[in-house]
């Protein structure tokens, strides 16, 4: 009796253990996974961060060969005006005026080409700086090394707890350099030790690149090192800094000025004599290890933490991020050999997400790695970028970003109202910078599909977060997303139904805008969108307007050509083997797959489309979150092997730190695709609204095994 209670007794102890801390073994998971290098990547950098802020380093662990980025959500600058220009002119910046059923619409692009071009790529985001190992002589000059002169190299990240440590030997002593990321701060904490710190050997250098808005993408480095007459740095001597800092430098470029804020352990700096902008810092005393924390800021009057709190918070927060929210292992329990390809993509891509995709603006294409488009808000596509930590249970890292539509509201609704002349509703952007402002450009300008985003979001925290609250904190972005989704649509008399365009660009952005009409992805979306906002209006007690109904009840319906969806009414019937349409984001596919069926959709066409679109589609030209969308797809469409295949396919790469491969047609890293990676992942592992059964998207013929927890199910 006493043995059966206390067995019982034990067994409850186990059972409570194993649900508090989830029955996968989530610490060897991930550690399995740490990313391990013994040489420098020429155009990935291993990462610490915390969504807002990223360090990319080499293979020190920091920046002495490779001038890898250092870049955060706040980091801006404006390049100086185009000659003989004024802000005045800035400001008045008119594009054109283009027909929209007979209405003239002013659109933001074209117009003055130096005006429009300075709006494009202003303002852009900054690389903050670079740190690196100084290598002295025994005169204490600087030695001219290369990586080549290292021995015994090996770099390992400890996913765990976002550290990252370097080892090697130079002049046959051991080097080790550990480094990670405040997770509250935009600051790093790094230590040094070696016999050669003693001999006074090793340091530290830190230097500073110009930045402008010359080129669109600047991968894998940002900013250029040999302008050093175009801006300027120096050592604060006698400021009183905040506390902790024992050093700062300042750094301004055109009228921006951000501060580099040094504390830790004693040292010594100065300004090179030989090299503007770099700055050399030895420890000062006897030691044979040294930390420092090194901060980034725009004020530099933030404290600064100490190297070992930092290193804490890295520690505390990254288990905290390993331990709670969503987890999948595929691998464990799977036979299938490519389990363990899909398991590394997962543990490395929800790594880097948080590192780079998890900041209070929504995250530019490349993350914080290095410029894509200015380092500009990557909108149309923030969907990819975001949507998954919805079903990964990270709401809080999701929500950071989240209050940006209530921010771009009021430019949103002037953009609608007062730009364009609608009557009503917001209308959302594409690349957009932190004011709020699109970046002018005649896709920027046309795209739609941006538009019913925050509808999802809303709805993905709505069922996280069922209450009054949600309801409140959503209607005034839910109202006037949708209101614009009305206005838009235009009421074709001889037909009876609304249309959508012209003009306007799809998803592909590949066909004429002028004649583009009723795109059947757009108009499932717009369905979906509208069904989203009427309920949320239902579940406020609201009447939805008039206007909602009536648009949603008489939306054009998709259109059909020889059995098939096509991507927008009257595109010549053989679009399926015209190079001009079958090249960009295949997003008929997304009709059942991304989307739920919605109202008005065959299931069998989307059906028969989707296997049209796998066989007629030129695969070989898709890049990122195609694979994963076309996965969502199979999934749906109960093709389970080909989901699988889809998400590994040969075109569809990770490096061996996970981040992403550009492929044919952008840089590297282009982070929708780790994001889609993430969300179709979630969604075949946990299902979606009406799927049956567990991991409802993978094979059932017994060679996977998938076990969760945590994660939520898709729309
Ligand atoms: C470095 O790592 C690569 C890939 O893991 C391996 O093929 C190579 O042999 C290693 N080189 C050395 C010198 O250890
Ligand atoms: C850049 O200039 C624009 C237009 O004057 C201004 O609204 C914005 O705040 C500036 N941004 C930065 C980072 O200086
Ligand atoms: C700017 O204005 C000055 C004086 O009017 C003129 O000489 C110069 O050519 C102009 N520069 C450009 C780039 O238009
Ligand atoms: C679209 O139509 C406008 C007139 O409304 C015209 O100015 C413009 O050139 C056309 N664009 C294209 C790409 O055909
Ligand atoms: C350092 O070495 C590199 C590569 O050998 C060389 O290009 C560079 O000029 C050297 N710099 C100095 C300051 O000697
Ligand atoms: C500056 O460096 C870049 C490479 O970063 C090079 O393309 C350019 O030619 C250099 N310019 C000068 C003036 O040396
Ligand atoms: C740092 O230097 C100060 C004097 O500048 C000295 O008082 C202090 O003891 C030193 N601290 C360490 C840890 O060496
Ligand atoms: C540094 O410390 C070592 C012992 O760790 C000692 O042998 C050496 O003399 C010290 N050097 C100086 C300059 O104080
Ligand atoms: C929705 O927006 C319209 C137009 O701005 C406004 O008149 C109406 O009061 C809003 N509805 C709610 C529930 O806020
Ligand atoms: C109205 O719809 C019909 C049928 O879809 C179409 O042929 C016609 O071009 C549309 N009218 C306009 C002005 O777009
Ligand atoms: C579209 O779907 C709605 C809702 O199911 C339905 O009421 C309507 O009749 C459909 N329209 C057409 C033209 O099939
Ligand atoms: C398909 O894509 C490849 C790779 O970008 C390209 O070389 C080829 O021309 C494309 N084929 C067609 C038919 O468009």
């Amino acid at each position: 009796m006493f043995q059966q209670q206390f067995t019982f007794a034990f067994l409850f102890i186990l059972f409570s253990a194993l649900s508090a801390y989830g029955a996968i073994d989530r610490h060897a998971i991930v550690s399995r996974y740490n990313p391990v290098r013994n040489m420098s990547s020429n155009t990935t950098p291993m990462q610490v961060g915390n969504g807002n802020f990223a360090f990319g380093a080499d293979i020190t662990g920091l920046q002495t060969f490779l001038p890898f980025a250092i870049m955060s959500s706040w980091g801006w600058k404006n390049d100086s005006l185009p000659p003989n220009r004024s802000l005045e002119d800035i400001e008045n910046y008119e594009g054109v005026s283009w027909l929209s059923h007979g209405r003239p619409v002013q659109f933001e692009f074209g117009g003055v080409a130096d005006i429009q071009q300075w709006l494009i790529s202003n303002p852009n985001r900054v690389n903050l700086g670079r740190v690196g190992i100084l290598f002295l002589d025994d005169r204490a000059n600087i030695q001219n090394i290369t990586e080549d002169d290292l021995d015994d190299v090996r770099q390992e990240l400890d996913l765990w707890s976002g550290t990252m440590t370097s080892q090697f030997s130079f002049s046959r002593q051991k080097v080790t350099v550990t480094t990670s990321s405040a997770q509250s701060d935009s600051a790093i904490a790094v230590t040094v030790t070696s016999s050669l710190v003693k001999q006074g050997k090793l340091g530290i250098f830190l230097d500073y690149p110009w930045n402008d808005g010359t080129a669109k993408f600047s991968a894998p480095f940002v900013g250029s090192w040999n302008q050093t007459g175009r801006h300027t740095t120096s050592l604060a001597d006698d400021r009183v800094l905040g506390t902790g800092i024992r050093a700062q430098i300042s750094h301004t470029l055109d009228s921006a000025t951000f501060f580099t804020s040094i504390g830790g352990d004693n040292f010594t700096i100065h300004r090179d004599s030989l090299e503007e902008h770099r700055y050399s810092l030895v420890p000062a005393g006897n030691v044979t290890s040294f930390s420092l924390s090194i901060g980034y800021s725009l004020g530099g009057t933030s404290p600064l933490s100490s190297p070992s709190s930092i290193r804490q918070e890295s520690k505390e927060q990254w288990e905290q991020y390993w331990s709670q929210g969503g987890f999948i292992d595929v691998a464990s329990g799977s036979t299938d050999p490519r389990a363990e390809e899909l398991q590394r993509r997962i543990i490395l891509s929800r790594y880097l997400m948080r590192v780079n995709e998890a900041s209070n603006t929504p995250p530019q294409e490349s993350g914080l790695v290095n410029d894509g488009w200015y380092g500009k808000f990557h909108m149309e596509m923030v969907f990819w970028h975001l949507g998954h930590w919805a079903l990964w249970g990270n709401w809080e890292l999701l929500d950071r970003a989240m209050g940006t539509y209530q921010r771009f509201l009021p430019t949103s609704i002037e953009r609608a109202q007062v730009q364009e002349g609608y009557t009503s509703g917001a209308r959302w952007s594409k690349m957009t910078d932190p004011s709020g402002r699109s970046a002018p450009g005649e896709i920027n300008e046309l795209l739609i599909w941006q538009q019913p985003h925050p509808l999802v979001f809303a709805e993905y925290d709505y069922r996280a977060h069922p209450s009054r609250a949600t309801l409140e904190k959503w209607k005034d972005v839910v109202n006037e997303t949708a209101n614009w989704m009305v206005d838009f649509a235009w009421f074709n008399q001889s037909s009876g139904f609304y249309d959508l365009g012209p003009p306007m660009y799809v998803v592909s952005e590949d066909t004429s805008p002028n004649v583009t009409r009723n795109p059947a992805f757009e108009l499932s979306y717009w369905r979906f969108g509208l069904d989203l906002a009427e309920t949320w209006m239902n579940r406020l007690d609201i009447p939805s307007p008039d206007a909602w109904k009536e648009v949603k009840g008489h939306l054009a319906l998709l259109p059909i050509s020889n059995g098939l969806y096509e991507v927008y009414e009257g595109l010549e019937a053989n679009f399926w083997t015209d190079p001009a349409y079958i090249n960009d984001h295949p997003a008929l596919v997304g009709l059942h797959g991304w989307l739920p069926i919605t109202a008005n959709v065959s299931l069998d066409i989307a059906k028969a489309t989707a296997d049209r679109v796998y066989t007629s589609w030129n695969i070989s030209n898709c890049w990122g979150w195609d694979f994963p969308m076309l996965a969502m797809s199979a999934a749906r469409n109960g093709e389970f092997e080909q989901a699988v295949d889809w998400l590994l396919h040969p075109l569809f790469k990770f490096d061996d730190v996970g981040m992403p491969i550009g492929g044919v047609r952008v840089p590297t890293p282009y982070f929708p695709g780790s994001g889609a990676l993430l969300f179709a992942v979630a969604m075949m592992a946990q299902g979606w609204d009406g799927s049956v059964g567990p991991s409802p998207g993978f094979p059932k013929t017994g060679s996977w095994q998938i076990d969760t927890e945590g994660l939520h199910t898709a729309l």
